[in-house]
């Protein structure tokens, strides 16, 4: 077994969980280099290197002297063939050995998404790797759908009364980290992190209710409703309102409440509740005196 000495590269890095997995690298002592979109003007921030999954010229400096990679699909790339695996393919070129994909919960079972596709190559690709599966992020909350709950005192999603094991972004950083730091430990190993319950939307916005100190309430609008909110209210790109749906419709079938011990099993600490991450979250979804009824007139 050996620990990370080499510089570790985190794509994603101003990201949900890229974000996280910097900080614990760093706070490990880690040699870390930050990969962040090139600006069209002016310079990178400090310990950032330019790079970009479609843009060839800025692999190279991003790869130089990397043992191991932070792998994040973003969103926005759906042709993972085209749009990211050659940039992987040329990591390993440049002498990357072990790479950390975030992916997604189910992606063994769901060929269908960008993830398992990702996944396979991995596997075929002579690198070792390590998936990180999470559930759905409690933060999706406090970010995609902060509008709905700050604004209208609304959780909205077509989820009906299904249960989902909701996992905070930090968790699933923590897990990642523990593995890019030490690779060898968690070669060709697949972990799912998880929160410690899965709960109904009802029961989210009862924990939201509690938080806040005002009501919240659940609103399911079925999915032709959903995909209007998506697009009208949420400004969602066609794609990632037919992704969610996808999502939603999973957490409806009961599908998205499995629950697993491995965020305690990697970092030896339990998963944060729902409730812990509204606590610290809570900022995303109070109205601010310049702004005291959100978007509602
Ligand atoms: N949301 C969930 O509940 C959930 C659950 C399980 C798995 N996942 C998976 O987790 C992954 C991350 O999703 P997220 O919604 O949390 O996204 P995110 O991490 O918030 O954003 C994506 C990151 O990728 C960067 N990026 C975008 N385009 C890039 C490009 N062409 N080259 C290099 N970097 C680029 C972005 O940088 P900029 O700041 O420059 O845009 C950002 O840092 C996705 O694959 C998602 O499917 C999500």
């Amino acid at each position: 077994m050996y620990r990370t000495c080499m510089p570790v590269l985190v794509t994603g890095s101003s990201g949900n969980v890229g974000r996280w997995v910097g900080e614990e690298l760093h706070a490990a002592g880690a040699d870390v280099r930050c990969a962040v979109r090139p600006p069209s003007s002016g310079q990178l921030p400090e310990g950032t290197v330019g790079f970009d999954f479609t843009d060839e010229r800025t692999w190279a400096a991003a790869f130089a002297g990397v043992r191991a990679l932070f792998l994040v699909r973003p969103p926005a790339i759906g042709n993972v063939r085209r749009d990211l695996l050659p940039a992987v393919a040329a990591a390993r070129e440049a002498g990357v050995e072990h790479v950390v994909f975030l992916s997604i919960q189910g992606a063994d079972r769901l060929r269908v998404v960008p993830h398992a596709t990702v996944e396979r190559w991995l596997q075929g690709s002579g690198l070792g790797w390590t998936f990180v599966r999470p559930s759905f992020f409690t933060q999706n909350l406090s970010t995609t759908h902060a509008p709905d709950i700050r604004d209208r005192d609304e959780v909205v999603v077509p989820a009906g009364r299904g249960r989902t094991a909701f996992v905070d972004t930090r968790d699933v950083a923590a897990v990642a980290a523990a593995a890019l730091l030490d690779p060898a430990a968690h070669r060709d190993q697949a972990w799912t992190p998880t929160g410690p319950e899965a709960l109904t939307y009802t029961e989210v916005a009862d924990v939201l209710t509690d938080v806040l100190g005002r009501p919240i309430t659940y609103r399911d609008p079925g999915l032709p409703g959903w995909f209007r909110h998506a697009r009208t209210v949420l400004g969602m790109p066609v794609g990632m309102a037919v992704v969610t749906a996808a999502i939603y419709t999973t957490a409806r079938l009961g599908l998205a409440a499995g629950l697993t011990d491995h965020v305690e099993q990697v970092t030896g600490r339990p998963p944060a509740s729902v409730r812990t991450t509204a606590v610290r979250e809570q900022a995303a979804w109070r109205r601010t005196p310049e702004n005291p009824r959100g978007g509602q007139s």
